[in-house]
């Protein structure tokens, strides 16, 4: 008989995952019920917000319990369908969580064409981080032709769509990463206009050098003292879509700062946090728009493929907090 292999929450973490925050369960693989279906899991996307999932405390979806599969996007194929809408063949993504088998009733499940584009994809530039990218720039950024945005996590999943979609837009676009590979990727694959390199330069003077005519749209994926920057060299009237804050999301104590946040109210800047679900009714206009870019050149998508399966999970996950990945990561099931 086959099994499915799970990884469930063991243990609330403290700093980044360890092991022992997880255990590894065998079980059969579900059968479906009436209304349901059964997915073969063939890729996991492996996303920052996983970490916040695991705290306890009030956030935008409840945290996962101890002893439940982790939550995790994931797309794969359905190998038993008892569901009028999806059928044996099909290849879906949706919360599908991290193991090997899954079933569902179809609520936040997706239908996917892989002929078109692949399933990594499908997780990354035309999945949740493409769509994120899309509004928090065009949406809540409000991005216009001649001005300046800057993007943290500029390699990455999300920022690397971001600029990418400013540049469309007809913006001097700056990023911001770790290291000299990573920004020379940002600047001569993805088309940024410049790149500060934050782990062996000054941001501050880096931003000055870039941005000669100030800020208009500041991208925020990181927090901390980018964030600090940031906000230092905004123009009046400048946008902040506040997407994510990596870099407090193992921290034991409270962060430093912000310390300048009187920047917010002379320059007259607007400050949005947004969860991409938010837009949920318009998910169809972010994939079309992302693939027709796609289609002609105009946006990249790079995947960090990683094999060991479900097993791997901690270990992968961790790579996202010290910028071990390129580009969007997944792990092979
Ligand atoms: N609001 C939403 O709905 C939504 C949806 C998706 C993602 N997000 C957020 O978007 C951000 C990017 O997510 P992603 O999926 O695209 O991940 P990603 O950028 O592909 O990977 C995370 C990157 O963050 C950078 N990083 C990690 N720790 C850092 C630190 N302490 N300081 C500066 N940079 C650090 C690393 O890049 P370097 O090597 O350059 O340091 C790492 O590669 C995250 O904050 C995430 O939570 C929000």
């Amino acid at each position: 008989m086959t099994t499915n292999t799970m990884l469930k929450l063991a243990a609330r973490p403290k700093g980044l995952v360890t092991r022992d925050n997880f255990e590894i369960s065998q079980g059969p693989v579900p059968e479906p019920n009436d209304g349901e279906f059964v997915v073969k899991v063939e890729m996991i996307s492996i996303d920052p917000a996983m970490r916040g999932w695991m705290n306890e405390g009030k956030s935008y979806v409840p945290p996962v319990g101890i002893g439940e599969v982790m939550r995790a996007l994931a797309g794969g194929t359905v190998i038993a369908s008892k569901h009028p809408r999806f059928k044996e063949g099909d290849m879906v993504t949706g919360l599908l969580g991290v193991q090997e088998y899954a079933v569902s009733d179809g609520q936040s499940i997706t239908a996917i064409d892989t002929s078109s584009a692949s399933l990594a994809d499908w997780l990354g530039g035309l999945g949740m981080p493409g769509i994120t990218a899309y509004f928090g720039l065009l949406e809540i950024g409000q991005p216009k032709e001649g001005e300046t945005v800057l993007v943290s996590a500029a390699s990455g999943a999300v920022g690397s769509i971001v600029g990418q979609i400013a540049k469309i837009k007809g913006c001097r676009v700056v990023g911001i990463a770790g290291g000299a590979e990573k920004c020379a990727y940002v600047t001569d694959e993805l088309g940024f206009d410049a790149c500060i390199d934050y782990k062996n330069d000054d941001v501050f003077a880096g931003i000055k050098e870039h941005c000669p005519n100030g800020v208009d749209v500041y991208f925020e994926n990181v927090g901390g003292t980018i964030f600090d920057a940031a906000l230092s060299h905004m123009n009046t009237f400048g946008r902040i879509p506040v997407c994510g804050m990596i870099s407090a999301y193992n921290a034991t104590s409270a962060p430093d700062g912000p310390k300048n946040l009187r920047f917010v109210l002379v320059n007259r800047l607007t400050m949005r946090g947004f969860i991409v679900f938010d837009f949920f009714d318009r998910y169809p206009e972010a994939i079309k728009a992302l693939s027709e870019w796609n289609e002609k050149g105009l946006i990249k998508f790079r995947q960090d493929v990683r094999e060991g399966g479900v097993h791997a999970y901690p270990d992968v996950l961790n790579e996202l907090f010290s910028g071990g990945n390129n580009g969007k990561l997944v792990l092979k099931v």
